[in-house]
């Protein structure tokens, strides 16, 4: 009984929607605190990292969580894709919205390449910057008389690369395509049926992926025109 209901579809589509819509509260947060790396100071940034470097056991928690919710989203991704599969051994010749609560479009047929995609942006992303140089290193800065990890340092130098831009870019225009489907259908595995509030989640995922992928995407872009003299 219960590995049936483990195994349905309705449930593991709950479950891909419960863990999307907590990676996306994790994307908004973590775009706040990268929001200062548009200042010139380095400091704002620095001391936002070394708050979160402080929390310690709690970072640890935090970070447990996130972990877990990507891999049960992915695992989830997976299953749904393999059954999917099972049932519709031969694929659509042509794919075409139906209309209404359906909206297949670009970003639901590419949800699995764009997410396939995510997922290698992210191995990159960590090993570059979270377990990147710090203070043996000498990425060190003194901050009111303390010294912490010169993260800002590391996040500008890797930005003066265009092939990190470029990856950056292109991987924050897939979140977007990524984000706008899976807010939106998050919702529908949830069961809201209501047309008028249907129509209002379209149109808000839509500008939710935009100001994500663009609040995202700037950064890189920024300090690049930056550091190249272009937007100073
Ligand atoms: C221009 C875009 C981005 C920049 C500049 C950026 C910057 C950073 C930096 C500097 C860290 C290291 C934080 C630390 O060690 O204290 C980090 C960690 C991380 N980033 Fe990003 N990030 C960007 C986009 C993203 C996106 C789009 C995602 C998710 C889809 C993401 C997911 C993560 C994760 C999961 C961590 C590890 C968090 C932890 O374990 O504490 N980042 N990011």
């Amino acid at each position: 009984m219960l590995s049936r209901i483990l195994c349905s579809s309705v449930f593991q589509k709950v479950i891909m929607a419960v863990t999307g819509l907590s990676l996306i509260i994790f994307v908004i947060t973590h775009l706040s605190g990268n929001i200062t790396l548009y200042f010139p100071d380095g400091t704002p940034f620095n001391k936002y990292a070394d708050f979160l470097a402080s929390l310690g056991w709690l970072l640890y928690a935090a970070e447990i969580g996130l972990v877990a919710t990507f891999l049960l989203h992915i695992a989830t991704a997976i299953q749904l894709k393999m059954s999917n599969s099972k049932a519709r051994p031969v694929g659509y010749k042509v794919y075409q919205s139906k209309g209404g609560p359906s909206k297949a479009n670009l970003s639901s047929r590419f949800m699995i390449v764009s997410g396939i995609a995510l997922l290698g942006f992210l191995v990159l992303h960590i090993w570059q910057f979270k377990y990147g140089p710090g203070i043996e290193q000498g990425y060190v800065v003194d901050i009111d008389g303390k010294q912490v990890r010169d993260l800002h340092r590391l996040v500008i130098e890797t930005f003066q690369n265009p092939l990190y831009v470029a990856i950056y870019v292109i991987s924050m225009v897939l979140l977007g395509f990524h984000l706008r489907h899976g807010f939106w259908s998050a919702f529908q595995s949830l069961g809201m049926r209501n047309p008028a509030l249907h129509s209002a989640l379209y149109k808000l995922a839509f500008v939710l992926a935009v100001l994500i992928s663009l609040g995202f995407l700037g950064i890189p872009v920024w300090i690049y025109l930056n550091s190249t003299g272009v937007a100073s």
